[in-house]
């Protein structure tokens, strides 16, 4: 079963001091590297879309109001049987960019399939503060985090610009890292997609007519 995948990058950073700046860019292409072994991927950078200004999300547009490329972009969320999010730590919680990215997106394009996370930092930490508020975050969104999560701490030590790894670092054991959460998300991936197939018209809705459909009686 070939699936689609859509690795997210969650650093539109532009500055330095911290560097190397968007040092995000040559994880999100190792995932997508190994993910593209067996599946279709894209890389969905928030340098892509013009989100500055004010905040309003896809699903407030009237239908075929909203730009362009939010609508392509949640065609494909829709269409995706799973994602992978790629973090830097930003004050002990998640990229901003990536949060105000995902947060144009209604839970039902995500929702009834699996994500991955993956975080990383340019210090020793690997991201790891912004691996827990990224699986509350994820949980909420609908796609739901599988358990392996992939930490890259000093990346910048361990790939290079291209997305390969660094001569000086041992490759197989790291790919068996990277696997470990890849291969969880695969499996869920693959799990999700025959059940969508099944029982696709069956998935519970979402609160459509108002928040207030999630309060308990
Ligand atoms: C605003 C800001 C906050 C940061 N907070 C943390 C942090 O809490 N923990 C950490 O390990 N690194 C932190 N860093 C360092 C980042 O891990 C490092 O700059 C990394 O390269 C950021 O990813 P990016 O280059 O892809 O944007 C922070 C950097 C910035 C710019």
């Amino acid at each position: 079963m070939k699936l689609d995948y859509l690795v997210f990058l969650g650093s539109a950073r532009d500055s330095t001091p911290p560097r190397p700046a968007r040092l995000g860019l040559r994880v999100a292409r190792r995932v997508e590297a190994l993910l593209g072994e067996k599946a279709d991927v894209r890389l969905v950078d928030p340098l892509d879309y013009d989100l500055a200004g004010v905040f309003k999300p896809h699903f407030a547009y009237a239908r075929g109001a909203a730009p362009r490329a939010l609508d392509d972009l949640a065609r494909e969320i829709a269409a995706a049987d799973g994602y992978v999010m790629v973090s830097p730590e930003y004050n002990h919680s998640l990229s901003p960019a990536l949060a105000h990215l995902l947060n144009h997106f209604g839970a039902s394009l995500f929702a009834g399939k699996p994500s991955a996370i993956v975080t990383y930092s340019a210090g020793q930490w690997g991201g790891v503060r912004a691996a827990v508020a990224m699986r509350a975050f994820l949980s909420e969104m609908g796609c739901l985090p599988v358990s392996a999560m992939i930490h890259v701490p000093k990346a910048q030590e361990v790939l290079g610009d291209d997305g390969e790894f660094l001569a000086s670092v041992d490759a197989d054991r790291w790919t068996g890292y990277f696997e470990r959460s890849l291969a969880q998300l695969r499996w869920w991936a693959e799990a999700a997609r025959r059940q969508r197939d099944e029982h696709g018209e069956d998935f519970p809705p979402p609160f459509a007519r108002d928040p207030s459909q999630r309060n308990a009686p």
